[in-house]
């Protein structure tokens, strides 16, 4: 079935694909890993997941390249920080090996819906782990369900790719507690910061900055990426425990450092704000989001603003950070040596 996508629009939407790819832990072992061509699936209503959020995921992207060939972008490191949750759930998880495998199947399945070179879009791929046994006892799952969807996927935001936003730190709400899960991707980390992201947006604000739960003085990170800033030739982002490792902020850290920069992974006060010259969000989706405006207040509803940081131009992304995100897409789209061997060809 070839497809007749807009590619130059495709957004950030579901589609209607062929298959997902389905592995089930039962008993003490992995099912081996099947094409299912019904995305509904038959679930327990008791199932832990639905009540009790057991269940962690992945996002990783798959690129058609300017030679043709289909690259998955480090899909070995979202396995072992699928790994980590799994471990930190008590679930079941998929050994790296399973992961990776059933990331390419789904790639494969689904090829028609890959995206040709040159629209700036790619497959979405997502892995997801839910704990699928009946249960009404507050227990982890002892049966889990391991899916792989893909997903072809344009612009996060509707808008050209290093468009930049503005950004309001959140102060009524906190994204992760001290010693909590913020640096696990579990499914419960996300739906209550729903209800904040719709108050920023309703009061103009793309991005929430999140700070440290403990003092509110330090930077963690945005509701769905990471944080680092420009300043001079350092290249900073937040050491917390609280943020989830982005890898999309690793790969960066180390192309930085390849180009001669310093790496600086420490404590980023929020009074530091105004010593940068380039802040931006990073993650998967989009790769790198450049802020140009942090708004500080007491809450998000809040009409005073205790502080106003802005960060070079509102029209366009900085030059160093643009620089970044050029090489990491040349080395997605195979159009810049992939000298650290991250992708995984099909
Ligand atoms: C809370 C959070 N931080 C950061 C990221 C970026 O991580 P990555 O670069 O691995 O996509 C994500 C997205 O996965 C996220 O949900």
């Amino acid at each position: 079935m070839k497809q007749n996508l807009d590619w130059n629009n495709l957004g950030f939407e579901v589609r209607e694909t062929n298959a997902v790819i389905v592995s089930k832990f039962k008993d003490g072992v992995w099912s081996e890993p099947e094409v299912v061509k019904d995305l509904n699936m038959v679930l327990n209503v008791y199932s832990g997941v639905l009540h009790y959020a057991n269940s962690c995921f992945e996002g990783l992207k798959a690129f058609r390249g300017v030679d043709g060939k289909v690259r998955l972008f480090r899909p070995d490191e979202n396995a072992r920080r699928m790994q980590r949750a799994g471990v930190f759930l008590d679930m079941a998880y998929p050994s790296e090996e399973m992961f990776v495998k059933m990331c390419l199947m789904c790639v494969k399945e689904n090829l028609d819906f890959l995206p040709p070179y040159g629209y700036n879009a790619s497959m979405y791929l997502r892995p997801l782990l839910i704990g699928s046994n009946p249960q009404l006892n507050l227990l982890t799952s002892t049966e889990v369900t391991f899916i792989v969807m893909g997903n072809p996927v344009g612009s996060y935001s509707g808008t050209a790719s290093l468009t930049p936003v503005n950004a309001v730190i959140c102060r009524d709400f906190d994204r992760a507690a001290p010693n909590g899960t913020g640096s696990y991707k579990l499914s419960a980390n996300y739906a209550p910061s729903f209800r904040a992201y719709n108050r920023a947006h309703a009061a103009g604000y793309k991005e929430i900055l999140f700070t440290d739960s403990l003092t509110h003085t330090k930077i963690d990170e945005f509701g769905s990426s990471n944080f680092f800033a420009i300043k001079g030739n350092s290249y900073v982002t937040p050491l917390s425990d609280s943020v989830l490792p982005s890898i999309t902020n690793k790969s960066l850290q180390q192309l930085a450092a390849d180009f001669g920069m310093r790496v600086e992974k420490r404590v980023v006060p929020v009074s530091e704000l105004d010593e940068f010259s380039e802040v931006n969000a990073c993650g998967t989706a989009v790769v790198i989001t450049p802020i140009w405006n942090i708004v500080d207040k007491a809450t998000i509803e809040d009409s005073a603003i205790i502080g106003n940081h802005v960060f070079g131009s509102k029209e366009v992304c900085g030059k160093t950070s643009a620089m970044l995100y050029n090489t990491i897409r040349g080395i997605q789209d195979g159009t810049v040596e992939d000298a650290h061997s991250w992708c995984i060809t099909l």
